[in-house]
């Protein structure tokens, strides 16, 4: 059995394509594997230090993830700031990752000029905390888009290095968890690339119907087809890739036909789509309320997940302090 891990940064609600694009394949992977599904509210400290917001993010993550099905009996979920080991064993890696590769993080570039005033330690070292998260639990692999390959990239060669420099073979390489064939990338609805919460082109889990009507209604369409068989636009391919992953097949192939004969509407075929989204998301909003309204829940499930987490992580980490040369009188 593998062990894999996955972890987000509590700053916004989850849409349909975190939804497509990775939670129906960890439903898969908790079924198969251990895996550990984390909330990495230290993370987000980087960037959003607000008090205000930061417990209300972190239960809104959780209500979604175990509204969309993750279950706690089958994985192990938890809270990052739980887990107070992953705080030690990232300041003993800190020491092992030097200021010159941090400083090259395409990541840590990209925010430090995003926001100069805010180019604090804790940016710097993201993806020590990142590899902290993963090599904490010996990961074989973790889920991750492109935007965080260099991050893996970076956990890899630190424990390449701690391994090196201890003389020892205990940190695992961990690999990225290819999804295949079944990765499905959801597009936004703006004609543009993916769904995603900074570019507004998403539809969220807890959207309300109206709302998912509307936002459908507004997504970027052309003129129409051009012919019989017209190849289509990129705007209008999106629309048809989000029915693939919500609509019947019948009804897919119905649309496809409407296009190859010109002789869509687009008013109906945004009709049949939102309404099959709504479909789809309906019984996990009604979950999400449910779930973040249930403290007793959400606080039976943080700390069992935090228990299982710190038994993990607390077996690595006094290994790890008898490599290094720690001993206790
Ligand atoms: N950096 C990840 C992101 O921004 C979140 C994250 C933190 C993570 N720790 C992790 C992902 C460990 C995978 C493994 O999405």
């Amino acid at each position: 059995m593998k062990t894999v891990l996955s972890g987000i940064r509590p700053t916004g609600n989850l849409h349909i394509g975190n939804y497509f694009g990775a939670l129906i394949n960890f439903l898969k992977m908790q079924e198969e594997n251990k895996c550990y599904f984390f909330i990495a509210d230290w993370h987000s400290l980087t960037t959003h230090p607000d008090p205000s917001l930061l417990h209300v993010n972190v239960r809104n993550v959780l209500s979604e993830y175990l509204a969309c099905g993750l279950d706690p009996e089958k994985a192990t979920l938890y809270i990052q700031s739980d887990v107070p080991e992953i705080a030690e064993l990232y300041l003993l890696l800190n020491m092992h990752a030097y200021l010159g590769e941090l400083e090259k993080t395409v990541s840590f570039k990209e925010k430090a000029r995003q926001n100069p005033n805010n180019v604090n330690a804790g940016l710097l070292t993201y993806p020590v905390l990142m590899a902290t998260d993963i090599l904490i639990h010996n990961a074989d692999y973790v889920p991750v888009g492109k935007d965080q390959e260099q991050h893996l990239e970076m956990t890899r060669n630190y424990a390449q290095r701690f391994n090196h420099k201890y003389g020892v073979e205990y940190f695992k390489q961990p690999a990225a968890y290819n999804f295949g064939q079944e990765l499905i990338k959801i597009p936004g609805l703006d004609g543009s690339g993916k769904m995603g919460k900074s570019e507004g082109n998403c539809i969220y889990l807890i959207d309300e119907p109206k709302v998912i009507e509307k936002k459908v209604k507004k997504a970027l369409t052309d003129s129409g087809p051009a012919g019989l068989n017209a190849p289509k636009p990129d705007c209008i391919e999106n629309l048809f890739t989000i029915m693939q992953t919500v609509s019947s097949p019948e009804t897919l192939q119905h649309y496809n036909d409407l296009w190859n004969r010109a002789e869509i509407r687009y008013g109906d075929f945004k009709k049949q789509l939102a309404e099959d989204i709504i479909n789809v998301t309906t019984p996990i909003r009604e979950r999400i309320y449910d779930i973040k309204n249930d403290d007793a829940y959400l606080r039976k499930v943080t700390r069992e997940g935090a228990e299982k987490a710190r038994e993990s992580a607390s077996k690595t980490l006094k290994e790890v302090r008898e490599i290094m040369g720690f001993k206790t009188f």
